[in-house]
């Protein structure tokens, strides 16, 4: 019988991760099945515990059960503290980890070429997708990276976890510059955009949403402004990777995934 995986989250209908995973396992020749679970809000570690005693080997984990996870776990990585946020369970030895920073770092660096060392990084968004990549953007080696968030008190709080980060208000950009602006805020899913100052986009190199599967305004705004946009789907792809080597000891190759799913 085939080591089974999931991911599990609410709503998960529309994941690319069955057909990200598929294709890992096709490539890697590794004999796993990867599905989808849709827990009840307050289902969580029910659901969990059932796909356990089922038999299921490990977990992909998405909204908005991450912090949840993370509280769960035995045993966290380094990463996984820094984001306090878990996307990847592994049942053998109660392990969690976050691969989402690591994603995001892979996909700027790999398939698009972006260096990062010393670079000035803007994130926009202080919830769980800003948490679990600011770490992983000091650790590659960026000069400084600022928060800007809606909320005010939770850039603040975000920020001070980490040494050479900062929070900014929104309106406080107007005489800023960065080299590479990250938009970590939900705002894309309700076909919104952070309210960026007119002109901050121009003087970036790279607008990156983390939103994948959709044009969103920020993206549309940046290439308005003639600036080289991106989407997520590239650090969906890495994150997955990332997984399956986690689970699996074989590190899947990613470009022809990346490649197929933006042809399709
Ligand atoms: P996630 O885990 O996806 O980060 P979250 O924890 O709910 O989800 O955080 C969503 C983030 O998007 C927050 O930073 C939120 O700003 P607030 O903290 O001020 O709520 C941000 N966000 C959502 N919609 C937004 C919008 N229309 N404009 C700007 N920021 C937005």
């Amino acid at each position: 019988m085939s080591d089974r995986y999931a991911l599990i989250g609410n709503p998960v209908a529309h994941s690319k991760s069955p057909a990200i995973h598929a294709e890992f396992a096709r490539a890697t020749g590794q004999d796993v099945e990867y599905g989808l679970i849709e827990a009840r809000l307050d289902g969580f570690a029910e659901a969990v515990e059932q796909f356990r005693r089922s038999g299921g080997k490990g977990l992909n984990v998405t909204l908005p059960f991450k912090e949840e996870a993370f509280r769960v776990c035995l045993h966290l990585t380094e990463r996984a503290r820094a984001a306090r946020a878990v996307n990847t369970l592994r049942f053998e030895d109660e392990f969690g980890d976050n691969t989402d920073g690591i994603g995001l770092i892979r996909d700027l660096q790999q398939h698009l070429g972006v260096a990062l060392k010393g670079k000035a990084l803007l994130v926009l968004g202080a919830g769980g997708a800003a948490r679990g990549v600011v770490g992983a953007l000091l650790e590659a080696g960026v000069a400084r990276v600022s928060i800007a968030n809606r909320t005010a008190a939770r850039a603040e709080a975000l920020a001070a976890r980490f040494p050479a980060v900062r929070a900014c208000a929104y309106e406080a950009l107007h005489a800023e510059a960065f080299d590479i602006v990250v938009n970590a805020t939900s705002a894309g899913l309700a076909d919104e955009a952070p309210p960026l100052p007119a002109g901050l986009l121009e003087r970036a190199a790279l607008a990156y949403d983390m939103v994948y599967g959709r044009d969103t305004p920020f993206l549309r705004a940046a290439r308005a402004a003639g600036v080289r946009a991106s989407d997520g789907l590239g650090m969906l792809v890495e994150q997955a990777a990332e997984s399956f080597f986690l689970w699996r000891g074989v590190r899947p190759a990613t470009r022809p995934v990346l490649e197929k799913l933006r042809g399709a």
